[in-house]
């Protein structure tokens, strides 16, 4: 990698699948398969399990893991339920996904939690991959940028400048998750455009940050959305259940 040029990540967030038997079985086919495809290893790989599974494939040390969520609490204590930034540190989880927004619309992440998760995360030395993206009505009413823009300032008022280098941005329109509708590869390029200049009002390490696209990718949409200059990868949900299609996602992006 250059000075100026953003890897390219793949990252296949589960959610809440499959059940751990299934998981097992599809991690491996993907792990296998990355491993030994030489041609894909220029693309970095990564998975989100659902909590219980972390440690568990984060010891196999295959691929790296991805948390789906971190607690605004750090280190240990009373916290029953709770999960640190810490804790997952320390069950060698490298990455976290904040402000999914599913987190935001229906567990309540709002920008004062999510601050103190990317400060708590940055801390314990976590690769934070921060999901940002507009509604329908967000995005009807011309207010697509303006959303995104908001919830990247966000982000910098707690991010220091040597932190920037573990950082990942996730631009996942909200009206195109789990829908199988995707943003044109104009419109989200037009988007990972906008998030880029921004980012070079904030950090001079900017292009090298990496920007993925979220929201119904798959491998039919793969290769165009790749082709596009300021996308640097993608946050797959639904296509990452599938090796094959996860496999041919990561192909897409790893040209
Ligand atoms: P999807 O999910 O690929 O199923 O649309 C993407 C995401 O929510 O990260």
């Amino acid at each position: 990698m250059t000075a100026l040029t953003p890897q390219n990540w793949v990252i296949g967030n589960w959610k809440l699948n499959p059940y751990f038997n299934e998981a097992k079985q599809l991690f491996s086919a993907i792990a296998q398969q990355y491993q030994n495809q030489a041609e894909l290893q220029t693309c970095h790989v990564a998975i989100a399990p659902p909590a219980p599974y972390l440690s568990f494939f984060a010891t196999q040390q295959t691929l790296p893991i991805v948390a789906q969520d971190v607690s605004t609490i750090r280190g240990q204590g009373a916290y029953t339920g709770e999960v640190s930034a810490d804790l997952l540190k320390e069950t060698a989880v490298e990455l976290v996904l904040i402000g999914h927004s599913e987190r935001r619309e229906l567990f309540g992440d709002d920008a004062e939690k999510l601050q103190q998760k990317i400060k708590n995360a940055l801390q314990a030395g976590l690769t934070i991959v921060y999901c940002v993206g507009e509604s329908l009505v967000q995005r009807e009413a011309g207010q697509a940028q303006s959303v995104v823009i908001r919830q990247l300032q966000e982000l910098a008022d707690v991010t220091h400048d040597t932190e920037w280098k573990n950082i990942i941005i996730a631009y996942e329109p909200i009206w195109a998750i789990g829908t199988g509708k995707t943003a044109s590869p104009q419109d989200a390029q037009q988007m990972h455009a906008a998030i880029r200049v921004y980012l070079q009002t904030l950090t001079t390490t900017a292009n090298r940050i990496p920007l993925l696209y979220g929201g119904s990718v798959k491998p039919e949409n793969a290769v165009e959305l790749a082709a596009c200059a300021d996308i640097n990868g993608a946050l797959v949900g639904g296509a990452s259940l599938d090796a094959a299609s996860f496999i041919s996602i990561i192909q897409a992006f790893a040209q």
